[in-house]
């Protein structure tokens, strides 16, 4: 079993906030993902998960039971880091059997797991290498075997894939992937690349500053990002952000800047001119001749081989359209864009909270068409 309880955890270093105040309930056999830019904490949150280091507050749960002042070696977790901390004098057999050689197990019973474990992960050929005879995804494999010897309840991996070459990656991220699903045991996986978070993830953490910004499936943190950092953070190239207001045009609401007129698809009631941030992503953009919501100069056009990349500039916004190919777009000609209402977000421009506006995700009250999700 492998349940991770954080509760109101936090870690503080002199005066610096590394972990603030952050609750995650994950679920046995989930491939969780903490995902976030450099320095927002991912490493310290799985750090003090593996007790490596203390929380300054809180408490961490495992399957129920309070582990937060556990030694590591008395919880039930296996950690895989990035720069694998293979001991180089030791073959692979033996770096793979180290964890239940120094718990003392008999040399029959590590044997055994060893070549089973091996076999999992095709490195039944490679027992008798060295380290500094394998590639660096052999390693890769190796650190994972020797934390998979012992069938913990959870595994903890920080960045594992990151030593690896593009090519490489995309590989082991199946892998990896394949033996989740096949193990069943909780992943509680580190990484800032958002690519192997919407790949791998059931569910996505994403922190910004030592919190956690938003929880969910890789799908609700793309299609419904609750603020303007998550929202920049997941797709590339990001989320188009501009900022706008909310006005009544011929009685409905719309969302208006400078070269930007989008209808919202609601009838317009009482409100404020609201100061919004606009959110439309580069595949939402659709290049069009009449309807249009948006009137701009096409700057570049990158050719990506199945699509194009157009970047265009609204008033002073440069703004990106995913585009089939060969799309109309001339660099240095005008453009125009459509925009389903269906596809825009819109974020308050203080707070950089989601607003909903529809009447399917909220009741609109009359007098505040807006509201902050
Ligand atoms: N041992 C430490 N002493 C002081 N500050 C630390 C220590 N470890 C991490 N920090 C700080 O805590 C923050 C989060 O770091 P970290 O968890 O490594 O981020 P990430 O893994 O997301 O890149 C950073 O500002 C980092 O400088
Ligand atoms: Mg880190």
């Amino acid at each position: 079993m492998g349940r991770i309880q954080l509760e109101s955890v936090s870690k503080k270093y002199g005066n610096t906030h590394a972990i603030e105040d952050v609750d995650l309930d994950i679920a046995d056999g989930e491939f969780l993902v903490l995902l976030g830019p450099s320095g927002c904490g991912k490493s310290t949150l799985l750090r003090l998960v593996a007790g490596l280091i203390q929380p300054s507050g809180g408490r961490i749960l495992l399957d129920g039971n309070d582990i937060t002042a556990a030694p590591p070696r008395n919880r039930d977790l296996a950690m895989v880091f990035q720069s694998y901390a293979l001991y180089p004098h030791l073959s692979v057999a033996k770096n793979i059997g180290f964890p239940l050689r120094s718990r003392k197990f008999s040399r029959t019973v590590i044997a055994n797991s060893v070549a089973a474990v091996a076999s999992t992960l095709d490195l039944s050929e490679l027992l008798d290498r060295r380290p500094a005879e394998l590639s660096g995804g052999q390693r890769q494999r190796v650190a994972l075997a020797r934390a998979m010897v012992r069938d913990p309840g959870a595994f903890l991996m920080d960045e594992p894939l990151s030593n690896l070459d593009a090519k490489l990656r995309s590989a082991t991220r199946t892998e990896l992937i394949e033996l989740h699903e096949r193990i069943g045991t909780t992943f509680l996986y580190v990484t800032h690349d958002q690519v192997e978070a919407m790949t791998m993830a059931t569910r996505i953490a994403l922190m910004d500053n030592g919190r956690i910004e938003q929880v969910g499936t890789p799908a609700e943190l793309y299609d419904t990002p609750r603020s303007t950092f998550v929202a920049g953070f997941l797709g590339a190239p990001p989320m188009n952000l501009f900022d706008a207001t909310v006005a009544e045009h011929q009685g409905e609401l719309h969302a208006v800047a400078p070269g930007v007129n989008i209808p919202l698809g609601i009838e317009a009631c009482s409100h404020a001119e609201h100061p919004i941030v606009v959110g439309i992503r580069p595949e939402k953009m659709h290049i069009a001749d009449s309807r249009a919501h948006v009137d701009a100069v096409v700057t570049t056009v990158e050719n990506l081989g199945s699509e194009e990349l157009v970047h265009i500039r609204v008033g002073s916004n440069p703004l990106c359209i995913r585009a089939p190919r060969p799309s109309t777009a001339r660099a240095g000609a005008p453009i125009t864009v459509r925009i389903n209402p269906a596809d825009v977000h819109l974020f308050d421009r203080d707070s950089g909270r989601r607003l909903t506006w529809r009447p399917e995700d909220a009741p609109v009250r009359t007098g505040t068409p807006l509201y902050v999700a």
